[in-house]
């Protein structure tokens, strides 16, 4: 069972329970992540077996400067340009692998690329330092469920199977990483997140767009292939809900219509960051309060996109 600590004489602990090929929790400024050995191979694969993870699906890189980040892979001018804007930050680069590559084959799920990110959380870039090692780290929940903000989301299951959780408050941001493939000339934003293409244009000056969007501006899916369900609670999820129906708890966004009370509210005011930051808090609250949840909806603008991404797949159809 995990030692849960919040305190930092265990980060040389935990670092060495990491070179021992154990797995420790700590926390990013995104989410949790479960951490293991990037380039130890049966630490890895302990990990994909404690997340109940499918090995086809392959693991962020986390590492603690910018510089060795990039090094890890075949570094272009437009993820250098990415990479010293918003570095330390909630954003991973996919890269061309090379043959000194730090990340062990299994970690990216055997393929010629992998995804790097340098986390902006002092426990998380003092743990890596620690180590000595770069960690892979996905989100801390067992696949498929929702995303860990604090520690007190981290399931009984998972924290069975770890060495220590390194407690550092809840998540500022509270959404995953954008992941940009940096790997051809034209990058393109592979998952939404904090980091939004107008972001991007606003301290670059570069024009990054999504890769293919699921969803439409109105909500609706375009693709169902690419619904599969994710970031699921226990509870369904009916989005662009105006009210409640008898059995459902509400989470609203902004000023509710008129006589309608949200039992939960993501932003009162309808601000996207707020919103970014509680979203899955709440979910984990409303998980366990109810078993139907409806959420009022949520522009498709800004950090809505990413907010919108989560959503969809939460209430997509479960496997
Ligand atoms: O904010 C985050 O990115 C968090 C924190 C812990 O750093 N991590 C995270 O990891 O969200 P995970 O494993 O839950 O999500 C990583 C996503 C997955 O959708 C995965 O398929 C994609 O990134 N990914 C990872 N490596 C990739 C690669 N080489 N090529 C394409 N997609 C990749
Ligand atoms: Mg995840």
């Amino acid at each position: 069972m995990a030692v849960i600590s919040t305190q930092h004489t265990s980060l040389n602990a935990a670092a060495a329970a990491l070179r021992s090929g154990q797995l420790v929790v700590f926390p990013t400024e995104t989410v949790y992540g479960l951490g293991a050995l990037a380039r130890d191979d049966r630490a890895v694969a302990r990990l994909y077996d404690a997340k109940r993870r499918p090995q086809v699906n392959p693991l962020i890189s986390h590492f603690a400067t910018a510089e060795a980040a990039c090094d890890a892979g075949i570094s272009s001018p437009v993820a250098e340009h990415l990479a010293t804007a918003f570095w330390p930050g909630p954003l991973t680069l996919i890269l061309r692998r090379h043959t000194q590559s730090p990340t062990c084959l299994l970690a990216t799920a055997g393929m010629d690329n992998l995804a790097v990110r340098v986390p902006n959380h002092p426990l998380a870039l003092q743990l890596i330092e620690a180590t000595g090692s770069p960690l892979v780290a996905p989100s801390a929940n067992m696949s498929g469920k929702l995303s860990p903000t604090c520690a007190a989301h981290i399931s009984a299951e998972l924290a069975a199977k770890c060495a220590f959780i390194l407690d550092g408050g809840p998540c500022s941001e509270g959404l995953e990483s954008t992941v940009i493939d940096c790997r051809e000339d034209t990058a393109i934003i592979v998952r939404p997140g904090p980091i939004t293409p107008a972001l991007i244009l606003a301290k670059t000056g570069l024009k990054i767009g999504f890769a293919e969007t699921p969803i439409t501006s109105d909500g609706k899916v375009i693709s169902p292939g690419l619904m599969t369900s994710h970031y699921a609670p226990n509870a369904t999820i009916r989005l662009n809900a105006t009210s409640a129906r008898d059995d459902e708890l509400f989470i609203g966004f902004g000023v509710p219509p008129d006589g309608v009370t949200p039992d939960l509210s993501l932003s009162q005011t309808g601000d996207l960051t707020e919103a970014c930051a509680l979203l899955f808090s709440l979910l984990h609250d409303a998980d366990s309060r109810t078993r139907h949840i409806a959420i009022a909806p949520i522009p498709m603008a800004d950090l809505g996109i990413a907010i919108n991404d989560r959503l969809m797949r939460a209430a997509a159809e479960r496997p």
